[in-house]
């Protein structure tokens, strides 16, 4: 088998058998295959697309290019989530308690911040000593204690796709659902959980920028998923505003607990209920109404945020900060923007603000940029909301003093104030089993 042939196949548009794709990603995972050889396959696929049969073909091959995680050490049923990324989106924080809290399992690995989107695993190393990365042992006696356990990405999980999201990213192949559906449904069935909740978002702020590719990337990841004897649902929810008023890291767990006490923004708090409904339902506590309560209960009675406060002293973290916020680290320069008119919000680009909580410090500008814990933004007004001419839309937290200049014209070039109200936009789109 030449991969030169394969390229020529997959360029008019023909088919890839399942010996084609195994030679392929195991050439390429062993260094057989040159990068540029994969990189014009890749646009071969970008342009031409692949059927369902190779899609599912492809991930399989790319889940078991490394470790395939056995949980079954683990009592009862995982459940893991997957978000295909957003600005704000720190949904991983409370729907995980909430489900642990209800008796699922979540033994859930998370990753960093990618670009403009942040990531569970830096929100999480702004607690004060908490562990993101466990051994085998140690993840799964957290989980069979607390009913749940969030670190980071460890051992040899999908290399292949390690290695080909490197290479997308660098030859314009990444906004192709094929490979967004084998990319993360690979690591998601390496990670070994017997249910995935998938949360793809649309909008501005997310990958997929209309709704129609949103619904068909979830309906090829529900397909893979399912046809790999996992229990697979996914919501398309709204990422054309950041999600909640927070974003940055200590600021984004600062949210997250609020929501756990039951005093969070209310966008934050229903997507959360709604995705930690759908996680309960695929573990079997009943169906989503009845799956609805039990999480609005867990939130209720105390013990969703009794959980996450029991993960964290588990896994080093001190707890004492989830009462009281003060003891975060504090960002040492401040600014408020505020309103130059009267009207209301009438567009708020998500990526820009997720680009001006990077400026702030709180992602990274290179792989090698260290993260600043306590930067980020503070929204106090967002889409459709009624402003008056001097009210603050906007504080902003950083540690370089020179950022907030940088910071406060991107908001001004990606905020809109209109005279008139704008259309309200659903929080959830669809639902796809
Ligand atoms: N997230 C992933 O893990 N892979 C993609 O291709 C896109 C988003």
């Amino acid at each position: 088998m030449r991969m030169y042939d394969l390229i020529t196949k997959k360029k008019h548009g023909e088919v890839l058998t399942d010996e084609e794709i195994q030679f392929m990603i195991d050439g390429y995972v062993k260094g057989e295959i040159p990068d540029y050889q994969m990189s014009s396959m890749l646009m071969a696929i970008w342009f031409n697309g692949m059927t369902d049969h190779e899609i599912t073909q492809l991930t399989m091959v790319m889940a078991k290019s490394g470790d395939m995680i056995d949980l079954s050490a683990i009592e009862g049923r995982k459940v893991d989530k997957h978000s295909t990324g957003g600005v704000g989106d720190k949904t991983t924080l409370i729907v995980g308690p909430i489900v642990a809290a209800c008796g699922g399992k979540v033994a859930k690995m998370s990753g960093r911040g990618l670009g403009h989107t942040g990531g569970t695993v830096d929100k999480l190393e702004s607690i004060p000593g908490y562990k993101t990365a466990l051994d085998r042992k140690e993840f799964f006696d957290t989980v069979n204690k607390c009913g749940i356990s969030l670190i980071g990405q460890s051992g040899n999980l999908a290399p292949a796709d390690k290695k080909l999201y490197a290479l997308r990213d660098v030859t314009a192949t990444v906004d192709c659902i094929p490979l967004i559906a084998s990319s993360i449904m690979s690591k998601k069935l390496a990670a070994g959980s017997d249910c995935i909740l998938l949360d793809v978002k649309t909008g501005s702020g997310a990958f997929m920028k209309t709704l129609d590719d949103s619904i068909k990337l979830a309906q090829t990841m529900v397909a893979i998923g399912e046809g790999a004897g996992r229990r697979t649902v996914a919501l398309i929810t709204d990422m054309d505003t950041p999600l909640g008023l927070g974003i940055g890291n200590s600021l984004e767990v600062i949210e997250s607990m609020d929501v756990l006490k039951g005093h969070g923004p209310a966008d934050l708090t229903e997507v959360s209920l709604q995705l930690a409904a759908n996680m309960l339902y695929l573990v079997g506590k009943g169906d989503p109404d009845e799956c609805r309560k039990l999480a609005e209960k867990s939130i209720e009675d105390g013990s969703a945020f009794e959980t996450f406060c029991t993960m964290v002293k588990e896994q080093g973290g001190d707890d004492s900060v989830l009462r009281d916020y003060s003891k975060f680290a504090q960002a040492p320069f401040k600014a408020e923007i505020k309103a130059e008119e009267d009207g209301f919000i009438t567009k708020m680009n998500a990526e820009a603000i997720g680009e001006m909580s990077v400026i702030l410090g709180a992602g990274r500008e290179t792989k090698e940029s260290d993260i600043d814990f306590s930067a980020g933004l503070m929204l106090h007004k967002k889409y459709g909301d009624a402003v008056k001419k001097g009210d603050v839309l906007v504080t902003l937290y950083t540690s370089k003093e020179a950022a907030l200049k940088g910071a406060e014209d991107l908001y001004r070039k990606s905020v809109v104030i209109g005279a008139d109200a704008p259309e309200k936009k659903p929080l959830v789109y669809a639902r796809v089993e």
